[in-house]
């Protein structure tokens, strides 16, 4: 995970996308917004990276504002969050089932509950790329 946000962070900032990054273990699920042929190119490379199979495209749209304009690319591992910090929505949510937008709102929520640390991973993150 740590791997993937750090080169993650570093392109999308030269690229102009900004999104988030969710794995439970099984799963990720990512939102990418920004200008299409980025955003395009961008989903072009993850495709192919061999970190993870049976990649889906979910949905896609055309959007008046971004819903994570504060990170070029940030993300949490939940297994690796202190249990105290997750509600139970966060705990039973199954990345893979859920219809599109359930997980959008899944993803809105979880970056709203845990910005800060959020926040402070993606400095950390901008940090480490340059
Ligand atoms: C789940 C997952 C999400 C990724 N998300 C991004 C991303 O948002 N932006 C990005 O540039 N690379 C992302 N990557 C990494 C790309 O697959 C790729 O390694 C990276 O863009 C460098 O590409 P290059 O080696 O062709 O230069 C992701 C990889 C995985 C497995």
């Amino acid at each position: 995970m740590e791997d993937i946000l750090v080169v993650s962070a570093r392109c999308n900032r030269r690229d102009a996308i900004t999104g988030v990054l969710l794995a439970d273990g099984n799963s990720f699920a990512q939102v990418l917004e920004g200008p299409a042929l980025a955003v395009v190119a961008c989903y072009e490379r993850i495709l192919v990276d061999p970190r993870h199979q049976d990649a889906r495209l979910r949905f896609l749209a055309s959007i008046d504002a971004r819903s994570f304009p504060r990170w070029s690319m940030c993300g949490l591992s939940l297994s690796q969050l202190d249990d105290s910090l997750l509600q139970p929505p966060d705990i039973a949510f199954d990345l893979y089932a859920a219809d599109a937008g359930a997980l959008l709102q899944h993803l809105s929520g979880i970056s709203l509950r845990h910005a800060r640390r959020l926040d402070t991973l993606h400095e950390r993150l901008l940090a480490s790329a340059c």
